[in-house]
């Protein structure tokens, strides 16, 4: 079934926190962090901004260039590991913020792949129902679960929210002068009309058994909050680098072409590729790996860091604007994160 990405808006807080900054606040050097991570800058949210505030300014936004109502959307999913409040949904507090009502409204905790699982949901709603319009919305607030001592983490990572509103569409050929649908009449293809707008195919998993080498251990049911939690910082991010970052070259890299083969692609055909922004260096190593060149991969991280699940609804907004995505475009989007979780998807635009 076709569908289509409608409309795409991006939320980032004002605030530049720069590496010169982080100098001042951690034992730290700009150029350790750029060589380690590539990262420049990154956003800062200020007191009074929550996760939802900055999901309901990108979802805002999205909605303004699909031309509809938010209050007309049939679903409102957020991706993120950083809600307003254990309960209810960061999803309903965008909701009360917006003054909606009525459509379902739910969070997705999928760490950095939980943006494309939302949208993996998102698009099996669409396809159980093709008058659907669905929400979609990468959210994350970093900056308030970092433990601001902590050098190896603290630097890492960014605020922001990106969003995409899915609908149905009618399948007409809207194709890019670079997309030849024929290119992609593969036997193995599982595409049945390369007219289409929409998903060509997607790869996504967990492994639970990998969840302590990135979680934030306390202020859940196992370890509920305390003066020893706020003492030991324990409700902050605890992650073995070395160790997410092998998983993370492997797993997305995996994915990818896992997406790519169920697609019946190669990576010629890939316009464009935007990763999940953990750190420049896993980027280029999951790039070698798959093997698209450096011009195909749309980048962010230098100016934003690692906004988890909202690095990659971000980097489409913004990929989107500077024109790199034009109708009929395949593009791939891959992801890794906590859990661990991963994720990959092909889709033609
Ligand atoms: N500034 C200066 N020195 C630092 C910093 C810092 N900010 N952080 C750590 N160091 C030091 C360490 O203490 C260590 O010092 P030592 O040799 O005296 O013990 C040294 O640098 C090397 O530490 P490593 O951890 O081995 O450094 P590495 O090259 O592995 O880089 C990093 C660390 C950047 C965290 C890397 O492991 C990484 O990128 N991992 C992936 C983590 C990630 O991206 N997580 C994001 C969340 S998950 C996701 O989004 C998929």
């Amino acid at each position: 079934m076709a569908m289509k990405i409608i409309g795409t808006g991006a939320a980032l807080p004002e605030k530049v926190l720069t590496n010169g900054d982080l100098e001042k606040i951690v034992d730290t050097t700009d150029q350790w962090i750029r060589e380690r991570t590539g990262i420049v800058e990154r956003r800062i949210a200020d007191e009074t901004t929550a996760t939802s505030d900055l999901a309901a300014d990108a979802l805002v936004k999205a909605c303004q260039q699909a031309n509809v109502k938010p209050a007309e959307l049939d679903a409102i999913i957020v991706a993120t590991s950083t809600p307003d409040t254990i309960y209810p949904a960061t999803a309903c507090w965008v909701q009360k913020k917006l003054g909606l009502r009525g459509m379902v409204a739910f969070d997705v905790s999928a760490g950095c792949s939980g943006f494309l699982f939302a949208l993996e949901i998102a698009v099996n709603l669409v396809r159980a129902d093709a008058r659907k319009r669905i929400g979609v919305i990468g959210a994350e607030v970093m900056s308030k679960v970092v433990n601001w001592k902590d050098r190896a983490t603290c630097v890492l990572f960014g605020d922001g929210a990106g969003a995409a509103i899915l609908a149905g569409s009618t399948g007409k050929a809207e194709c890019g002068a670079e997309s030849d649908p024929k290119q992609i009449q593969n036997p193995k293809s599982k595409i049945q009309n390369p007219f289409e707008s929409g998903p060509l195919a997607s790869n996504w998993g967990s492994d639970g058994n990998l969840a302590p080498l990135l979680y934030q251990p306390a202020g859940g049911t196992r370890v509920p909050f305390s003066e020893q939690v706020l003492h030991d910082m324990s409700h902050t991010v605890h992650m073995e680098g070395n160790a997410v970052f092998k998983h993370a070259v492997r797993t997305m890299g995996d994915a990818a072409v896992r997406a790519m083969k169920d697609a019946g692609i190669g990576d010629t055909q890939v316009k464009l590729v935007i990763p999940h922004q953990a750190n420049m260096r896993i980027m280029e190593a999951v790039r070698v790996r798959v093997g698209y060149p450096k011009e195909k991969q749309f980048e962010i991280i230098q100016k934003y860091g690692n906004m988890s699940a909202a690095t990659i609804p971000v980097a489409l907004d913004e990929a989107r604007r500077a024109g790199r995505i034009q109708d009929g475009d395949i593009i791939l989007m891959t992801a890794f994160g906590t859990g661990f979780t991963w994720a990959a998807s092909v889709w033609r635009w």
